[in-house]
C-alpha cells in the first residue's frame, strides 16, 4: 500500500551538502508493521515526512495505494493526508489551551465531531491510562502523560497509515509497554499499517519488518 522509489532530500547549509535521505526505496503492505531504527541524525524523522506528504522530496515517489502523493496539489494532499495517515512526533505538541479531551477531539474539528468521536476519546484516553485526566490542561500533566495523549490524539481519526517518530521516548517501561501493545492492537484489529521510529530494539524487533537507517540510507535487517 506504500511504495517508496529512490526517495531523496538534501539539504544545504552553509554552501555544505548533506543528502539526509538518499535514494530509499522500500515497500509496505497494508495492516503491515515497520520498525526503523538508526543513530542520531540518520534521516529517520526527515524519511518519515517524506512519507507522510509533510516535506517535499528532491528525487523519488512516494506511493500510497497507487497514487504518487507529491504530484497532488497542496490542498488534495492535505486533504489526503488528514484522512488517511497520521503522525506521532518525536516532540509531541498539545494546544496549552485546550482540555486533554478537546486536544484528543482537535483531528475531527473540521470532520464529524459528534457524540461518537467524544466516546472514541474517552475510550483511547482510558487505554492510555488518562481516563481521570480528560479536563485536565498539559501544562499540569508530566512530560510522558503529555505524549501519551498526543498518542490516543493520533488515532482518533481512525487513520489507515501511523507513522510514530520515536513514541515512546519519554515514557516508562510500564507505559511504553501499554503504547506498543496498543499499536500492536489497532495494527491487529483495524488493519492500521504502522511505521515506526524507535532507538528501543525490544520494539523494533516486535515489527514484522525491520529496517536500519544509516547516512540517509535504509537497509533490511
Ligand atoms: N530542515 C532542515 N534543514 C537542514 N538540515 C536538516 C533539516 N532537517 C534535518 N536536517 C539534517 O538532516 C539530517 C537528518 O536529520 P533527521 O532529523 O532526519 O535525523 P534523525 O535520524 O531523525 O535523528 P534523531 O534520532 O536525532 O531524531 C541531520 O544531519 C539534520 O541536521
Ligand atoms: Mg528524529
Amino acid at each position: 500500500m506504500i511504495e517508496v522509489t529512490g526517495l531523496t532530500k538534501t539539504y544545504s547549509i552553509d554552501g555544505q551538502v548533506l543528502k539526509a535521505v538518499d535514494g530509499v526505496s522500500f515497500s509496505v503492505d497494508r495492516g503491515e508493521m515497520v520498525s526503523i531504527i538508526g543513530h542520531s541524525g540518520s534521516g529517520k524523522t526527515t524519511l518519515l515526512s517524506l512519507i507522510g506528504g509533510l516535506t517535499r522530496p528532491d528525487a523519488g515517489q512516494v506511493a500510497i495505494e497507487g497514487i504518487n502523493i507529491w504530484s497532488m496539489d497542496d490542498d488534495k494532499l492535505s486533504e489526503f493526508r488528514n484522512k488517511k495517515i497520521n503522525f506521532i512526533y518525536q516532540f509531541a505538541s498539545l494546544i496549552p489551551t485546550l482540555t486533554v479531551l478537546e486536544n484528543v477531539l482537535l483531528p475531527t474539528a473540521f470532520g464529524d465531531y459528534g457524540e461518537e468521536s467524544e466516546e472514541y476519546a474517552r475510550e483511547l484516553l482510558k487505554i492510555m491510562g488518562l481516563g481521570d485526566k480528560t479536563t485536565s490542561y498539559p501544562a499540569h500533566l508530566s512530560g510522558g502523560q503529555q505524549r501519551r495523549v498526543a498518542i490516543a490524539r493520533s488515532f482518533i481519526n481512525r487513520p489507515d497509515i501511523v507513522l510514530a517518530d520515536e513514541p515512546t521516548g519519554d515514557l516508562d517501561e510500564d507505559t511504553e509497554k501499554e503504547v506498543i501493545q496498543l499499536f500492536h492492537r489497532m495494527n491487529e484489529e483495524k488493519m492500521t499499517t504502522f511505521i515506526i521510529v524507535t532507538h528501543n530494539r525490544d520494539i523494533a524487533n516486535q515489527a514484522k519488518k525491520q529496517f536500519t537507517m544509516s547516512n540517509g540510507v535504509l537497509s533490511p535487517i
